[in-house]
């Protein structure tokens, strides 16, 4: 059966990843988080004191990002280290948002994005995925989410973490993200035309994943 390439973009913490790795699950595909790719930067950044756009930009021929499966998850590594479990912070999420406005760094990660889709049967989420990376992806879906849900969300997964958030620190957060994310001059996150708009503010995981199974099987019926 031919396979295909699902672009999945949209705002932080509506639950991209988790849409992903539940699709490439179904369909036996691949699943690429990009958001940790470009976090791996953010922490090499931190890790060495890089601030300015310069010295992050001649940094990068030093860095190498991947992903290595561990007991069937993927961990994302920089330099071979697996750096799974330093990533996922306020601190290198806030870092990541401003390194990604790079466009050197973009440039630069893109390439390996566009190289993992070669043979396609890979589900990669992020902010540019169906805009710049896959424009030809055959199945495009845009997630969305209000900001009160998506920080609660946040803020209950910063708590299962053990850390101890405000919430209204996580909202103005999830809220200064967003402003940056679509406002920034290289690729911002904006809905491709073809893609489809899903809001999941008000459904269960369950029924959202109904529909892009179903989403995701119309298309590939369409093609066989
Ligand atoms: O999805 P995430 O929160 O892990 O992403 C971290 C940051 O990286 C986010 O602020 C936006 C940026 N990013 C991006 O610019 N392009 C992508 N394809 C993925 C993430």
């Amino acid at each position: 059966m031919s396979k295909i390439i699902v672009a999945i973009d949209g705002y932080s913490s509506c639950g991209k990843s988790t849409i992903a790795k539940a699709l490439a699950k179904y369909a036996g595909y691949t699943y690429v988080d990009t958001g940790a790719m470009y976090r791996a930067i953010a922490l090499y950044t931190l890790r060495n004191n890089l601030t300015e756009t310069a010295d992050i930009i001649a940094a990068l021929p030093q860095i190498e990002v991947g992903f290595v499966l561990v007991n069937g998850a993927q961990h994302v590594t920089l330099n071979g280290e697996d750096v799974e479990g330093l990533v996922r912070t306020l601190e290198v999420g806030n870092r990541a948002s401003q390194v990604s406005q790079i466009k050197e760094v973009r440039a630069f990660l893109v390439a390996q994005q566009q190289k993992m889709g070669d043979a396609k049967g890979i589900v990669m989420d992020g902010r540019d995925i169906g805009t710049v990376v896959f424009p030809k992806a055959e199945l495009k879906l845009f997630l969305t989410a209000s900001p009160e849900v998506r920080a609660q969300r946040r803020y209950d997964e910063l708590v299962a973490k053990g850390e101890k958030p405000n919430y209204d620190e996580v909202l103005a957060d999830v809220n200064d993200r967003d402003y940056r994310d679509t406002h920034r001059a290289e690729s911002p996150l904006r809905q491709a035309e073809d893609a489809i708009v899903v809001d999941n503010s008000h459904m269960t995981p369950d029924e959202q994943m109904e529909v892009i199974y179903g989403l995701f099987d119309k298309i590939l019926n369409q093609k066989s």
